[in-house]
Parts: structure tokens; C-alpha cells; sequence
């Protein structure tokens, strides 16, 4: 019989795309995929440290992993328990104080070293490894080649941070920044559509400074690869995601008319309305300079939506300060976007700055933003009732014949379907609506 992984993935779609880069050195291994714990000879935890919750979440889950290792020692079975990802990058020392019992930790940056590591604790030549270091050489370079597992498939261009935002603990666990290079993305995008994907969502950080060589050794840009990646036959939607307003160059900007796969929805984190916060944070960006951002984009291409990040309660927000991240909001017009309250970060500049907001106050500003991110969310759905979208069916629903897709805006969009719809694109009238969903009718 053969043996069983688990991968539990939280934070980002980093993380995502690194689970399933992951999941595939495991199958080279011989193992099999499954979605029940009990089940799994390997379990894997692949962890975020982007918010206090975030980490906390992976210290109760492993104290879980650890009863369910001990039931099935009785049942005469191993287990290896491993974690990935940014906690280890973060806190290596403490993951194996507080829970002894892990086998294995790898950083982001290492994790294509499971299968040595793998063997390693089999052969039973290492008790405890792990691994946060900083490589020189690039994972990528050691990784099997990527395929689809649907319609849509992430594509890691870039890596790091080099922004240094005050709250943030990314340039810590992810490392400076690193572009890959152009043909290297050109050709696991070419395999990816080969193996069944529609749809290729180029990730980084900030993937809007991604500054790959080309064959010649020549740096490029963004807009570059976009327009390199518009030339693959059988592409049919391109996005990007996460951009810093910062690096939005009218060269990229210029992209969303020119380019016609080009999904027309933007996630472009603002994170504040107020210069004075956004000074405080780090951020290379004023409001005024979002805003005009967002003005040339929808000029290039009047049909954009956008998204954002927002984080209320930083230190030092004011009433004031708050009420211009709310107008702000109102002037753009989001049809997504994620709020937090600021969560303090050991080894951020912000965790030791002065005028920390309470926990009360950082409560009540995230409900008041969230409902008129909620609003805005829900009007923009309702405003797509009657219309038709192309929709790409990614998964099954909870209901007998119903598939899941999404719309150029990101929406999930529930349909009756047959099953060979999944990973193709249909278009879809949208009959109801709701904040987080459509419902709509294959009309083609
Ligand atoms: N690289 C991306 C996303 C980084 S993490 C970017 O720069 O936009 C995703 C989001 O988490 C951030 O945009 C920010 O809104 C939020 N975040 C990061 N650190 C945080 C912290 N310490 N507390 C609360 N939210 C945080
Ligand atoms: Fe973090 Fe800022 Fe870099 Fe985004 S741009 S990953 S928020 S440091
Ligand atoms: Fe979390 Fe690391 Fe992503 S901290 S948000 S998983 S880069």
C-alpha cells in the first residue's frame, strides 16, 4: 500500500503554490495524497507568522498532530510530523521546544530538501532536522518540474521583500528579494497550460519590482514577462498578485490595456488612508499617489476593479487618521478587500513604537470598515444580476451537480454543471447574488 501525505497550508498564496511544489516532490517519493490526518505516514504543517494568530494556530494544531501520532502508534503505524514555512524561518528553536515531538523543520526558502530529509529520519540518521538557513543556490533550481492540478495554477516569480514595511515580518522569514528568471517562468507557464491550466496567477510579494534576467542576462520587468507570458498559446486569463503602489510603473500600467488576458481586477494594498500612518509604516507611497495609481489604471482600462489590504489599529492611528482610511475607501470604490487589526510582530520596528491603539479601539474600527468593505462588496455583486460572465470552473459544490468557478473578478460563482466543465470556462448568466457569492446559469 502506499504511503500517505497531508498538507495543511496557511497564510498566502505563496504558501499555496509552495504546498503544491511540495505535495509533488512527495508523489515522486511514492506517496499518496489524503485529506484525513488519522490517514497520513507524513504530516505536514506549512505555516504563516504573518499575524500573532497565525502562528498560534500551528502550536494547537500540533498538539493535535500529536495525539492523533500517538493513536495510530498503538495501531503499530509511524508518523513523521514535519512544519514548513514562515513560522520556522521565524522561530525555529521555539517549534521544537514547545513541541518536541516534530521530526523535521524547513524554512521557505529549503523546502526542497524534504526528499534528503525524508530519508534522513526514515534511515533513522537524524533524530530532529531542521533547516531555516538562507540558501545561495535557488530552490526553484532543485525543484521537479511544476503541473497543473486545475484550471488555475499559481506560479511563484519572485520571492522576498526588500521593503521593510515596520509591521511586517516578511523580509525576515521570506529573505531579500529574488526574481526568477524570464525563461524559467516562461517555461514552467508553458507547462502548466500544457498540463491543463487556463489560468496562471504570477506570485511575489512584490511582484510589481520582479526584475528576472532574460537569456541574455539582461535585468527585465514585470510588464515584460506579461507581455512574454500573453504569447503562450493557450493562456486564456493572466493575473498578478501582490503589487507595492510604489512599483507601479506607467510601463505595467500600460499592460492593462494593452494586454487582453489580462484579468481586469487589481489587488493593490494600501493598507492606511493617512500619509502620516503610511509614514509610520514605511510605506513608499502617500494616498494622493494611490489614487492616481487607480485613476491611470481604470484610464487603461476602464472596466478594473480593485482590491486591497487594510490594517486598522497601527500605532499611533487616531480617530482622524482612521476616518482617512475610510474616505479613502469611499473615493476608490473596492469590490474585495482584507482587513486586520494590527497584530504586533517581535522583531518589527512598529512592536516597540509608541502610542500602541487598544485592542477595544482596533475592534471597533475593523467592524466599521469591514461593513463598508462588506457594502461595497455586496452592491458590486448585486450589480452583476442579469449579466454574463465567462466563468472557470475549479472545483464541485456542496450540491448534487453544482460547480464552483470563478469570474475575471474573482467571484465564486455556484452553477449546476456537468463534471467535465471542471477546468474549463463557461459563460455563466448570474441569476442571484450575495457579499461572497454568485449564482448564475451556464448559458454557453
Ligand atoms: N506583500 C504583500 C502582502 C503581505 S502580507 C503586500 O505587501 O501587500 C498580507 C497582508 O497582511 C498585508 O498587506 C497587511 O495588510 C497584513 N499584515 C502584514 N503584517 C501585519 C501585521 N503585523 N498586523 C496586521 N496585519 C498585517
Ligand atoms: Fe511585508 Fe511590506 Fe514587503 Fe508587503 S511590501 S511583504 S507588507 S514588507
Ligand atoms: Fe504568511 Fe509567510 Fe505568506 S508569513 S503571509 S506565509 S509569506
Amino acid at each position: 500500500m502506499l504511503k500517505k501525505y497531508f498538507i495543511k497550508t496557511y497564510g498566502c498564496q505563496m504558501n499555496v503554490y509552495d504546498s503544491h511544489r511540495m505535495a509533488k516532490l512527495l508523489e515522486n517519493e511514492g506517496y499518496e495524497k489524503t485529506d484525513c490526518q488519522q490517514d497520513a505516514d507524513i504530516v505536514l504543517f506549512n505555516t504563516c507568522h504573518i499575524r500573532e494568530k497565525a502562528a498560534e494556530k500551528l502550536f494547537s494544531d500540533l498538539g493535535r498532530a500529536l495525539i492523533i501520532k500517538n493513536e495510530r502508534e498503538e495501531k503499530k503505524l509511524d508518523t513523521i510530523i514535519g512544519v514548513t514555512g514562515c513560522v520556522v524561518q521565524a522561530e525555529d528553536g521555539e517549534i521544537l521546544k514547545r513541541a518536541p515531538y516534530v521530526d523535521f523543520a524547513l524554512g521557505p526558502l529549503t523546502y526542497h530538501k524534504l526528499p534528503e530529509v525524508l530519508h534522513d529520519i526514515l534511515q533513522k540518521k537524524k533524530e530532529h532536522i531542521v533547516d531555516s538557513s538562507f540558501p545561495v543556490e535557488s530552490k526553484f533550481d532543485f525543484l521537479p518540474q511544476n503541473e497543473a492540478c486545475g484550471g488555475c495554477s499559481f506560479l511563484a516569480v519572485q520571492e522576498g521583500c526588500n521593503n521593510f514595511c515596520t509591521y511586517c515580518v516578511v523580509p525576515y522569514t521570506r529573505g531579500v528579494e529574488y526574481s526568477r528568471p524570464v525563461e524559467d517562468v516562461i517555461k514552467e507557464a508553458k507547462r502548466l497550460v500544457e498540463t491543463g491550466t487556463l489560468e496562471i496567477n504570477l506570485l511575489g510579494q512584490n511582484v510589481n519590482s520582479y526584475h528576472g534576467e532574460d537569456e541574455n542576462g539582461k535585468e527585465r520587468n514585470l510588464a515584460y514577462l506579461l507581455y512574454k507570458m500573453a504569447e503562450i498559446d493557450g493562456l486564456k486569463r493572466l493575473r498578478y498578485t501582490t503589487s507595492y503602489p510604489a512599483d507601479m510603473t506607467d510601463e505595467l500600467i500600460a499592460c492593462h490595456k494593452n494586454i487582453d488576458i489580462l484579468m481586469p481586477y487589481l489587488h493593490l494594498p494600501v493598507q492606511s488612508g493617512s500619509n502620516k500612518i503610511l509614514k509610520l509604516m514605511n510605506r513608499r507611497h502617500t494616498r494622493e499617489a494611490y489614487i492616481e495609481i487607480v485613476q491611470k489604471l481604470k484610464k487603461a482600462n476602464p472596466k478594473l476593479e480593485m482590491s486591497s489590504d487594510f490594517i486598522v489599529g497601527f500605532p499611533g492611528e487616531t480617530d482622524e487618521d482612521f476616518e482617512q482610511t475610510l474616505t479613502l475607501v469611499e473615493k476608490i470604490g473596492y469590490i474585495q478587500a482584507f482587513s486586520f487589526k494590527y497584530s504586533k510582530r517581535p522583531g518589527t520596528p512598529a512592536a516597540t513604537m509608541e502610542n500602541q491603539v487598544a485592542e477595544k479601539v482596533k475592534k471597533e474600527r475593523l467592524d466599521i470598515l469591514q461593513k463598508r468593505l462588506f457594502e461595497m462588496q455586496t452592491a458590486f455583486n448585486l450589480s452583476c444580476e442579469g449579466k454574463v460572465f465567462e466563468v472557470l470552473f475549479e472545483q464541485t459544490g456542496r450540491h448534487k451537480g453544482q460547480l464552483i468557478g470563478r469570474t475575471p473578478y474573482m467571484q465564486n460563482v455556484h452553477a449546476q454543471a456537468q463534471i467535465d466543465v471542471l477546468g474549463q470556462i463557461r459563460k455563466v448568466k448570474i441569476l442571484s447574488s450575495t457579499t461572497n457569492s454568485l449564482e448564475g446559469k451556464v448559458v454557453l
